[in-house]
């Protein structure tokens, strides 16, 4: 197991995340009627992944590089509803006791030139449980990926068309793609300004 030891101390730490972030989303719903997020995905980045991931990287499959060099053993995406909402609950995780910002993108504010949008941010969590270097309390990486319904809807279509081997007019299609993303990045500002609307007039 490339996790070793360490594989159910990987749940924990992802189980406690996905609670705390259950838990913000139900004490919104219950100020303003509304959840702050649409749904919730995590997961332990399974063997296979993680095994294919080393050789990919040159590195070798072992806890440590699983653990260290790679960040996406725990993985959690969250849609959400409005573009403010992911700004919301970046701020709210980065409160969170014992969270340290490794590393963040905004593909938001600044679209990948494809037209993807999304913001990516690596956590580093102290936890009180060993980690790969054996220290207790110990640190392990999660990455998080926000997105609104919009931006999620489009990754996942653009996602599955980069594995169509014979496409005929890849140029083309990369071009409908970008403006794809482009026009629903503009629905996505439209509700939000909408929300923002019918939230003056309760
Ligand atoms: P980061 O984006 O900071 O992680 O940099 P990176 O160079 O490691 O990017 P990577 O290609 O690893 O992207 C990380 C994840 O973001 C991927 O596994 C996808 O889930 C998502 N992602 C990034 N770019 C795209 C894209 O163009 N299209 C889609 N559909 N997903 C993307
Ligand atoms: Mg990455």
């Amino acid at each position: 197991m490339i996790y070793g030891k360490y594989e159910e101390t990987l749940h924990l730490v992802m189980d406690q995340i996905t609670g705390e972030l259950s838990e913000y989303n139900e004490k919104i719903k219950k100020e303003t009627g509304d959840g702050i997020y649409e749904h919730l995905l995590a997961r332990v980045k399974s063997e296979d992944s993680m095994l294919e991931k080393c050789v990919r990287k040159g590195v070798p499959q072992t806890p440590e590089s699983a653990l260290r060099i790679m960040t996406d053993s725990i993985g959690l995406r969250v849609i959400t509803r409005f573009r403010d909402d992911i700004y919301q609950i970046i701020d709210y995780m980065k409160g969170l006791p014992g969270v340290q910002v490794v590393a963040e993108k905004d593909y938001i504010r600044h679209a990948k030139p494809n037209g993807y949008r999304s913001y990516h941010m690596i956590l580093d969590r102290q936890v009180p449980y060993e980690d790969v270097d054996g220290q207790n309390p110990g640190h392990y990486y999660i990455e998080i990926q926000l997105r609104t319904i919009a931006m999620d809807s489009w990754a996942s279509l653009e996602h599955q068309l980069k594995y169509k081997k014979h496409i005929k007019d890849p140029e083309l299609i990369g071009q409908e793609l970008k403006r794809c993303a482009d026009e629903l990045a503009g629905c996505d500002l439209s509700m939000q300004t909408i929300r923002n609307l019918m939230r003056e007039d309760e």
